[in-house]
């Protein structure tokens, strides 16, 4: 048996820790041999970029953030995009792959990947390929699995952000915004605003009015508070409005979002007067290393792949559903996102407490 691996999509804290995970799993336990691919699906297009991984150079890689296969969020070997003369080409390589899969003497393939490469994978395992997929990416929007690896850094990361920023805040009085990722989702933004003790939290489920917003922090400081906190979802909206883009495809599929903190902080100091200042914590959230439920997480997800290959169950994606880890065919975990239940419990107990969702 010989094992494929690739990381694609963005990176996320827990990559290495995966494929430390498929290649012991696959050596010590079946004597089985793994190829890494390099740069994602890229490295499936001739020419092929492989390296053989051994347990001997995913040796004391747990902890080291990033990804030693190297990723790339823009490689879609089915609408594979090249400039020629100036203009951009799109063109379906997937029978190249297909070859390239079979020349490399790949039985399987592991997809580590969010949403975008799980489609990818899945679209492959159509193909005839047999494809295991692990669910990856820091904004945690995945259906099919309880959490994904990867969020939980991005948590501590921006939550120790906002332990800074009270700080700051505080001493200076003023107002700071947080802007995080999280796309669509308002996962990272939730989670973080509420163990950073954020004042308002503004996400992609809940469109905000900016006139309550400024409203709750006029009633902040009339009731005494120095400072407040302000976290943005980079994917957060005003009812009616549009979200913040930097980038999108022609087809219209948002490749950067950005600007949604600064839009934000700027309404603020025009509608309170307050001194306002505006943090994007950006890809710091993506980088560094996994914190210990990300590793311990990874590492279940990567022998878990291993299992299923074991077990034959191709066209899986491992998933997590507390306490066991468990499998979901591939084509349901890509059907829908997750996101966040606005009446749920996280967001009627952050209210309670007075958080505000500029709503
Ligand atoms: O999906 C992960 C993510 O970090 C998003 O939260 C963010 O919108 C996007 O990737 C950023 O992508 P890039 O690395 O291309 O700027």
């Amino acid at each position: 048996m010989r094992i494929g691996v690739l990381s694609g999509g963005g990176d996320a804290p827990g990559l290495n820790a995966v494929i430390r995970a498929v290649t012991k799993t696959a050596i010590f336990k079946y004597g089985w041999d793994v190829v890494g691919i390099i740069d994602g699906f890229e490295g499936l297009l001739t020419p092929t970029k492989t390296r053989q991984l051994t347990s001997w150079n995913t040796r004391g890689i747990m902890f080291v953030g990033g990804t030693i296969l190297g990723t790339t969020n823009r490689g879609n070997p089915f609408a594979h995009k090249t400039v020629v003369g100036g203009k951009e080409i799109v063109e379906d390589m997937s029978s190249m792959v297909l070859s390239n899969i079979g020349e490399l003497g790949i039985d399987v393939l592991i997809v580590i990947g969010g949403d975008g490469s799980l489609k990818i994978g899945h679209g492959i395992h159509k193909l005839g390929v047999p494809v295991i997929g692990v669910p990856k990416t820091i904004d945690n929007d995945l259906m099919a699995t309880y959490v994904t690896f990867g969020f939980q850094t991005a948590v501590d990361t921006a939550t120790e952000a906002l332990d800074k920023l009270h700080t700051t805040a505080e001493s200076h009085q003023r107002v700071i915004v947080l802007e995080v990722m999280g796309r669509y989702a308002g996962w990272i933004a939730l989670e973080a605003g509420m163990s950073g003790s954020a004042d308002v939290i503004l996400i992609p489920e809940i469109p905000f009015s900016m006139e309550k917003v400024a409203e709750r922090l006029l009633e902040r400081k009339q009731a005494g508070s120095k400072s407040s906190i302000v976290v943005v979802a980079e994917g957060a909206k005003a009812v009616g409005g549009e979200t913040a883009v930097r980038e999108k495809t022609g087809d219209g599929y948002v490749l950067r979002f950005g600007g949604m903190g600064e839009i934000v902080g700027d309404e603020i100091s025009k509608r309170t007067r307050f001194e306002t200042r505006v943090t994007v914590l950006g890809h710091l959230q993506r980088g560094g290393s996994p914190c210990p439920f990300d590793r311990l997480l990874a590492t279940r997800y990567g022998a878990a792949a291993v299992e299923l290959i074991a077990q034959k169950k191709f066209g899986e994606m491992v998933s997590y559903q507390p306490p066991i880890i468990t499998s979901v065919p591939l084509e349901n975990a890509i059907s829908c996102l997750k996101h966040v239940d606005p009446e749920g419990e996280l967001v009627r107990i952050a209210e309670s407490m007075g958080v505000s969702f500029g709503r």
